[in-house]
């Protein structure tokens, strides 16, 4: 199976939809979680788990600052990210189910996004449930204290924490209903957002898969394994739809 047959499968899609993990934005310069460059080789996954916050938050916010706000603020959408959003202008991606925080489908001018695991966009007050943009916080003094004196926590999933009622309902509503599901750059380890590709196949979904190296549904559920760099797949997808001129032009050298 090639990119020409996953295009017609995108292309006579019903309900398409993406899935997407870490992998979409390592071109972007944000380390995956997993594999050789995985950020859980260098620090301890202990800082995202919701005890620990709550026991030593300034110790968790020291990792989560050097993790997810230091650079995020730096990172940019790459042309993965703004492949699906051309997908969705054009009516065959319906909806997209992210397990990324990094806001970079946003960015990209995707609009039916699905953030699984929230959004490191706001931070959360543990005290008042105020929440507040990260951009007009200041991290130089940890953990960052709300108004009302509250601690402020990133407003996405920590291990340990349910995932957010909404964003679970309607991403396993896409699974039910999408006749064409196109997984991008997950390992398809972490629970529960791994059984979504699951549900989408067992309700009858084709998948195309597009990973720089086998996943958990690589050889089980994908039906087609794109194997490659998520950039270069998904120009070569729209250059196979007749919508490779809808991407900006690579930046100057
Ligand atoms: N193009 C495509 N795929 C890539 C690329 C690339 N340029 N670079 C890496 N990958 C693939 C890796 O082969 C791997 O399968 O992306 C995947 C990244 O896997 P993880 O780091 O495990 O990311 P993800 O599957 O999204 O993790 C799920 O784990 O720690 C939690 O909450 C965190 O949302 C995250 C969840």
């Amino acid at each position: 199976m090639s990119v020409a047959a996953a295009a017609r499968l995108l292309r006579n899609a019903r309900h398409a939809t993406a899935f997407t993990g870490a992998g979409i934005s390592v071109e972007s310069g944000i380390p995956p979680f997993r594999g050789v460059d995985g950020l859980w080789n260098n620090y301890d996954p202990r800082c995202l788990d919701i005890g620990y916050f709550h026991a030593h938050p300034e110790d968790a916010w020291r990792v989560i600052k050097e993790l997810f706000y230091d650079f995020f603020g730096s990172a940019h959408p790459n042309d993965a990210h703004r492949s699906l959003a051309v997908l969705e202008q054009d009516g065959i991606v319906k909806a997209l189910i992210t397990q990324n925080i990094d806001n970079l489908h946003q960015e990209a001018g995707s609009r039916t996004v699905f953030e699984f695991h929230g959004s490191s966009r706001q931070l959360l007050c543990l005290a008042c449930g105020a929440r507040r943009s990260a951009q007009t916080i200041d991290l130089s003094t940890l953990p960052p204290r709300c108004g009302c004196g509250g601690i402020l926590k990133p407003d996405f999933v920590f291990f340990g924490e349910s995932i957010p009622e909404e964003a679970s309902r309607l991403s396993f509503a896409e699974a039910e209903r999408a006749d064409v599901f196109l997984l991008i750059g997950t390992t398809g380890e972490v629970m529960p957002a791994c059984l979504i590709p699951e549900e989408a196949k067992r309700r009858g979904a084709t998948i195309i898969e597009i990973n720089t190296e086998p996943s958990n549904y690589t050889g089980r559920i994908s039906d087609i394994f794109l194997r490659g760099k998520a950039t270069e797949l998904m120009r070569a997808l729209l250059g196979e739809m007749g919508l490779r001129d809808r991407l900006p032009p690579p930046p100057l050298p």
